[in-house]
């Protein structure tokens, strides 16, 4: 009997059969033209998930209104028929692989910015600003509200024509359909806003009437908004059972808006498939499918979700941007190769600073036209990697696949670098999936790694003549000799503890130094073990080298740690035997702190000694990931993939 069963049995969103139960759900891509033309590389994208197996792809946000609707720089469109025949190459492309596919339809209200709308002022039900946004929208007038509902009608009758097997209406994450559901964003005294459901309705019937009873529309929305005056669970239900009954085909499940980021896209510290009861609670009563999402990353969890009842459907997002044969991977029973999201936020990152999708963990996301098939011209050629961190083991499987003999030395006992320390604060488990999913790639390819070699360029010259080097070393942690005290027994680099937490007794006072996303990690891990915990750094803010929505979800932990303490605008000074002393850089004041350990997390260096000793050994030596410049898993992805891939 397969594995998951309930996840790869057929389904039924209104007259459309699903061949399985997984969803790609809508994500933002910026592959579009300029002005939201489809193109081949959204066909080269989408195209690549259908092949990976996926039952039911959901596109991005398509708007209904370029000039107001726009959420990003560039977006698709069906505002008009000239696109329509865009959207036919996209739906032939996706149902070649038998896979379904549905057009997102979105206007993003007052979420959005004036210099994505030509400087005009923004739209929304009513005059609100998003505290997320900080722009004042103008409240739409009734008549405005009617045109847009025909808007969303118009842009499904042209999905309809243009081969598509449904659509979903967006009324999730504080988009305009969810400004007008939510009491936090429609105060409006028309019809509108007297029945808060009415403009989600109209569409909704609006396109069944146009496009008949049979063309599925599926409802995304937030079931809980997670903030104050807004959407709630028990508001969030209501909400769906009115949609249900107005003729929705299913629910999409999700949560949140701009104003509660970390709940539409979670950070790593999210447990997998959280929301999932979400999708239960509205599911209840209901006799249409429901869709959950929300950090569902590996089949186990999806395949629970069904069998427990929570929904009919499972919508995996980033999962389909870090391995796009998520599906075909969990289907055949070699889940263990597909290469897992660690929730990095790289992906939604690079869309808000307008440039394209990205994924840390798969170099080819959004680069599927200008890295398309591997050149096999590698005739068992061997290449040295030196260091079996991420980048030296990403870079030995691409090389593998050209057909290059990939030789991989690690000087430690066991393949990860920064990934073994990496995973060791709490609720970062997924790091270690990770680990093991690159580990599983590089055995089924037969690659070996030598762990436990300190490798020397003299010694890798006369065993192994490679034809060229890559240099996947890492970094070392910096510790500023500067300081007094560093160099006492009681004071630790923060990699080191990580790595063997032990080296610090519980119930101690800890001072870390460096409040990066490094530090703060370290602080929890440390208050796990019941010490009190002094988080010093010397800007005004903390982990300020981290995307804004782990960050947030970051901080709020922080200060619901009763164990952890910051002090920021303050700078070490030196080091004794059971205090730190400290200058406040604000005030100049010095201050002393009581520390039976310190632990630094100042950042990494690079090991310019040891990389020109490779250098001068190999006229072809390229150096990758933290070796070349200490960074974060998607630049030790990128350059391992890039040299390996153009090696010639
Ligand atoms: C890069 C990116 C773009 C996204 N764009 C959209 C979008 O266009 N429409 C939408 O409804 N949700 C969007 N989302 C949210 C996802 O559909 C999904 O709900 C979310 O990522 C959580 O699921 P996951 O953990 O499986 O990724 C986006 C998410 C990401 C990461
Ligand atoms: S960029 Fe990070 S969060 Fe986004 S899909 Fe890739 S691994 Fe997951």
């Amino acid at each position: 009997m397969a594995k998951y069963p309930l996840l790869f049995s057929e389904g039924k969103i209104g007259s459309v059969t699903i061949k399985n139960r997984v969803v790609m759900p809508p994500m933002g891509t910026i592959l579009c033209g300029p002005d939201g033309e489809m193109t081949d590389h959204l066909i080269a994208y989408y195209s690549e998930r259908a092949a990976g197996g996926t039952g039911l792809i959901i596109t991005e946000i398509v708007t209904v209104e370029y000039q107001f609707g726009k959420a990003l720089a560039s977006q698709l469109r069906l505002d008009n028929d000239r696109y329509i025949a865009g959207f036919s190459r996209l739906a032939g492309a996706v149902q070649k692989y038998g896979t379904k596919i549905f057009a997102q339809l979105h206007h993003a209200g007052r979420q959005t910015y004036t210099n994505f709308t030509d400087g005009k002022q923004i739209v929304a039900p009513s005059a609100i600003a998003s505290k997320a946004i900080g722009i004042e929208p103008r409240a739409l007038t009734t008549e405005e509200v009617k045109e847009l509902v025909q808007k969303f009608i118009d842009a499904a009758v042209r999905a309809q024509i243009a081969g598509f097997d449904g659509v979903e209406l967006h009324g999730a994450h504080g988009y305009l359909i969810n400004q007008f559901l939510s009491p936090h964003s429609n105060h409006r005294s028309d019809e509108y806003g007297k029945d808060r459901l009415r403009f989600t309705i109209e569409i909704l019937q609006g396109i069944k009437e146009k496009c008949g009873s049979d063309f599925p529309v599926i409802v995304r929305f937030s079931a809980d908004e997670f903030i104050a005056d807004g959407i709630n669970l028990q508001e969030g239900r209501r909400i769906g059972a009115a949609i249900a009954d107005a003729g929705a085909d299913a629910l999409h499940v999700s949560s949140g808006t701009y104003e509660s980021m970390p709940v539409i896209i979670e950070p790593y510290m999210y447990k997998e498939g959280w929301k999932s009861y979400l999708a239960q609670e509205v599911k209840q009563g209901l006799n249409i499918p429901v869709i959950a999402v929300g950090a569902i990353k590996r089949p186990a969890k999806a395949e629970e979700i069904l069998s427990q009842k929570k929904a009919d459907f499972v919508a995996l997002g980033r999962a389909h941007l870090c391995d796009s044969q998520w599906a075909m991977k969990a289907q055949s029973g070699n889940e263990d190769t597909i290469v897992t999201c660690i929730g990095c936020m790289h992906c939604i990152d690079s869309i808000f600073s307008m440039r394209k999708i990205e994924c840390a963990v798969n170099a080819r996301t959004g680069r599927e036209l200008e890295f398309q098939e591997f050149k096999k011209d590698g005739m068992g050629r061997k290449v040295a990697v030196i260091g079996a961190g991420p980048a030296g083991m990403e870079a030995a499987r691409v090389l593998k696949l050209r057909g290059f003999e990939p030789v991989v030395y690690e000087q430690s006992n066991e393949a990860g670098g920064q990934l073994i320390p990496g995973c060791k604060p709490p609720d970062k488990e997924v790091i270690k999936w990770y680990q093991n999913s690159l580990l599983k790639n590089v055995e089924e390819l037969n690659i070996e790694i030598k762990t436990g070699v300190n490798a020397q360029p003299q010694q890798v010259k006369s065993n192994d003549n490679p034809y060229a080097v890559i240099v996947s070393i890492g970094a070392k942690p910096i510790v500023p000799s500067i300081i007094p005290g560093v160099n006492n027994e009681n004071v630790f680099n923060a990699i080191e503890v990580l790595n063997n937490p032990i080296l610090i007794q519980d119930k101690s006072r800890v001072s870390i130094v460096g409040g990066g996303m490094t530090g703060c990690e370290l602080a929890e891990l440390l208050s796990n073990k019941n010490c009190m915990v002094t988080i010093i750094e010397m800007q005004s803010e903390l982990a300020t080298n981290e995307n804004e929505i782990t960050r947030t979800a970051m901080l709020k932990r922080l200060e619901d740690n009763k164990n952890i303490q910051i002090l920021t605008c303050h700078k070490l000074e030196s080091i004794k035997e059971d205090t730190v002393e400290l200058e406040n850089l604000e005030t100049g004041e010095k201050k002393q702190l009581s520390a039976d350990y310190t632990a630094l997390s100042l950042g990494l260096s690079p090991l310019v000694n040891e990389i020109r000793q490779w250098k001068e050994m190999f006229d072809k030596t390229f150096v990758v990931g933290d070796a070349v410049f200490p960074s974060k898993v998607a630049f030790a992805i990128r350059t391992a993939f890039d040299v390996a891939y153009t090696l010639s």
